[in-house]
C-alpha cells in the first residue's frame, strides 16, 4: 500500500472517499471536519443532531455526498472523547478505517491526519499512528490461499491532507516513520504465520538475509559446524530431535561504526515446538509455528532500525532450529554445555527455549554492549499471569527496563515487570549440573527469566516473554487475528530513544 502527503483543503480533494474525525460529545464538527462539514452544507452536523453518530472510538459512518464536494463519500470516524485521546486511540481508528474502506470495495482513500490538533497529538506523532495503524489493521495473510474469490481487492493507496502547509512536513515524517514501522510488523507477522513447513529454520534465515541485502543490513548465517566449534551445545542439543538443520543468523546496523555503543537484540526463533520427548498434548499444537515470533519480531526490528537510518550500532541475534521427538532427540536427564561453559540439566525437553537463547546471550558478549533485549515466547506461565495484553519483563538492570516501560507506553507494545527477587532461583538448582532447565509450575515466568539471567553475562540486560502477546484470537483494532508482530514497535521505540 503507497502512502502520500499533501497539503490543502479536505473539501476540495477528488476522491472516491474522504476520513473526517469526531471527538465524542461535541454537536459541533471543528477544523478540518468543519470545513467539510460546512462544503456538504451541514450533513454532518445533521447525522450528529439526529443522534446516529456518537463519535466514539472506532465508530463509523459513510456519508453519500452527491456532488456537494469533489468526493464521493465521507466516512466519519469518531476517536472517543478529546481528553483521553492518545497515539493507541488514533492507531486503532485507523485500523478500523481501513478495514471499512476495504469492505466498500474502494481502493484508493484520502483520510486527515486523526487526532493531530493544537492540544492534541503533534502532527508528527498524529501522522505516524495513522498510518501505522492503517498498515497493522489492513493486514492480512493471504499468501497461502489459492482460491481468492472472496477476498476483497487489496487497498493501493492511503493519503495523508493536512490542512496546514507549515505542518506538511511533519506530516511526511510521521507518515514516513508509519511507514517504516507498519511495513517491519507486518513483515514480522508474515514471518510468525508461515506455517513450520514453509518457515523451516533453514528458510528463517533465508529470509532474514533477503531481508538484510534489500535493507542495507550486514547478514551472517552460522550453520551447524560453526555453532560446535563455538561450544553452542543448548543450541545444538535441541536440535538433535530434528532433521532440519539449525540456524544462527546475526544482523547488524552500521556494523563498521565500531565507535557506536551496539545494542543487541535477540530473539526466540523456534520453528515449530511440539515440546519434544516432554511432548505437548495435540490439542492446540499447531500454535507453535509461532514460536519463532521472538525472531521474527527481532528481524521486523532491525529492518525498521535500518529504514530510519537509526545513528546506533544494532546486532540482531535469532538462534533458530525445530523442537521435535526424532530418534536422535535430546532426553529428560540430558546435560548440555552451552557455550559460557555453564551446565544444563535438561528437565523438559519442552522448556527448549531457554537453552536456546542461554548460547546466543553469550554469544551476544563480544559485542561489549550497551544492552541486550531479548523476545521469547517463553512460558505459558506468562500467560496465565497477564493473559494477551501484556508481555512479562525481567531484567538485571533497572534503568533499561524503565527505558522498556516507557517504550511500551509510546509503542502501544505493552510491557510490565515481574518480581525477580532470587529466591525463586532456588527452584532452578540442580544436583547434577550447574542449572536445570525447569522449575516447576511455581512462578514460572520468572524462573524462566532467571535461567537466561545466568548466561546474561557483563551487560544490562532485559528480557521480554511474549508467549502471551504474540497471537490474536479476534480481530479488534490494529490487531488482527493470527500473528500481532508484538515487540517490533516495542524494540523500535525504545532505540528511537536511544539516540
Ligand atoms: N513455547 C512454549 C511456551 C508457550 C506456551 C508459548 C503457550 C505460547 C503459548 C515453551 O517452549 C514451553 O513449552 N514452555 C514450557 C516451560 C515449562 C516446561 C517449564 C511451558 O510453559 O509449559
Ligand atoms: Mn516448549
Ligand atoms: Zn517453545
Amino acid at each position: 500500500m503507497d502512502v502520500h502527503v499533501q497539503a490543502g483543503d479536505m473539501s476540495a480533494v477528488a476522491a472516491d472517499l474522504i476520513v473526517v474525525h469526531l471527538f465524542q460529545g461535541p454537536r459541533e464538527p471543528t477544523g478540518a471536519t468543519g470545513a467539510v462539514d460546512a462544503a456538504l452544507g451541514g450533513a454532518i452536523r445533521e447525522v450528529l443532531a439526529a443522534g446516529d453518530f456518537q463519535g466514539k472510538a472506532e465508530e463509523t459512518l459513510v456519508l453519500y455526498t452527491r456532488g456537494a464536494i469533489p468526493a464521493q463519500r465521507v466516512m466519519m470516524v469518531g476517536l472517543g472523547p478529546q481528553e483521553r485521546l492518545d497515539r493507541d486511540v488514533v492507531r486503532r481508528a485507523a485500523a478500523v478505517v481501513a478495514r471499512r474502506v476495504r469492505a466498500l470495495g474502494v481502493r484508493r482513500y484520502h483520510s486527515l491526519v486523526l487526532g493531530a490538533g493544537p492540544d492534541a497529538l503533534s502532527a508528527q506523532e498524529a501522522a505516524h499512528a495513522v498510518v501505522e495503524g492503517t498498515l497493522l489493521g489492513a493486514y492480512r495473510f493471504t499468501e497461502l490461499k489459492v482460491d481468492r474469490a472472496d477476498l476483497a481487492p487489496d487497498l493501493e493507496a492511503l493519503t495523508l491532507v493536512a490542512s496546514d502547509t507549515d505542518a506538511l512536513e511533519a506530516v511526511r515524517r510521521g507518515a514516513e516513520e508509519g511507514r517504516i514501522v507498519g511495513e517491519a510488523v507486518c513483515f514480522a507477522r508474515d514471518l510468525a504465520n508461515r506455517p513450520g513447513n514453509y518457515c523451516t529454520p533453514t528458510a528463517l534465515a533465508e529470509a532474514a538475509r533477503a531481508m538484510a541485502e534489500s535493507q542495507g543490513l550486514t547478514v551472517r548465517v552460522l550453520g551447524e559446524e560453526e555453532m560446535a566449534a563455538l561450544g553452542m551445545g543448548a543450541l545444538l542439543g535441541v536440535a538433535r530431535g530434528s532433521q532440519e538443520p539449525a540456524t544462527f543468523t546475526i544482523l547488524e546496523h552500521n556494523a563498521d561504526r565500531q565507535d557506536l555503543p551496539a545494542y543487541v537484540v535477540v530473539g526466540k526463533g523456534i520453528t515449530f515446538d511440539s515440546g519434544g520427548i516432554s511432548i505437548k498434548p495435540s490439542d492446540g499444537m499447531e500454535r507453535m509455528k509461532d514460536d519463532m515470533s521472538g525472531a521474527a519480531a527481532t528481524l521486523g526490528a532491525l529492518r525498521a532500525v535500518a529504514a530510519l537510518g537509526l545513528p546506533l550500532r544494532v546486532v540482531g541475534l535469532v538462534p533458530a532450529t525445530e523442537n521435535l521427538p526424532g530418534s536422535r532427540a535430546y532426553k529428560p536427564g540430558d546435560v548440555l554445555t552451552t557455550m559460557s561453559g555453564r551446565t544444563i540439566e535438561v528437565i523438559s525437553t519442552d522448556a527448549e527455549g531457554r537453552l536456546i537463547l542461554a548460547d546466543a546471550l553469550a554469544y551476544a558478549q563480544r559485542y561489549h554492549p550497551r544492552a541486550v533485549v531479548d523476545l521469547a515466547t517463553l512460558t505459558g506461565a506468562c500467560v496465565v499471569a497477564l493473559g494477551h495484553v501484556a508481555a512479562g519483563l525481567m531484567g538485571n538492570d533497572d534503568a533499561l527496563l524503565a527505558e522498556l516501560r516507557a517504550a511500551a507506553e509510546r509503542s502501544g507494545d505493552k510491557v510490565w515487570p515481574l518480581p525477580f527477587y532470587d529466591e525463586y532461583a532456588e527452584q532452578i538448582k540442580s544436583d547434577v549440573a550447574d542449572v536445570k532447565n525447569t522449575g516447576g509450575r511455581p512462578a514460572g515466568a520468572i524462573t524462566g527469566g532467571l535461567f537466561l539471567q545466568g548466561f546474561a553475562e557483563g551487560y544490562p540486560w532485559a528480557h521480554v516473554d511474549i508467549a502471551g502477546t504474540v497471537w490474536s484470537e479476534d480481530t479488534k483494532g490494529y490487531r488482527v487475528k493470527g500473528a500481532t508482530g508484538f515487540g517490533v514497535r516495542l524494540i523500535v521505540e525504545w532505540l528511537r530513544a536511544q539516540v
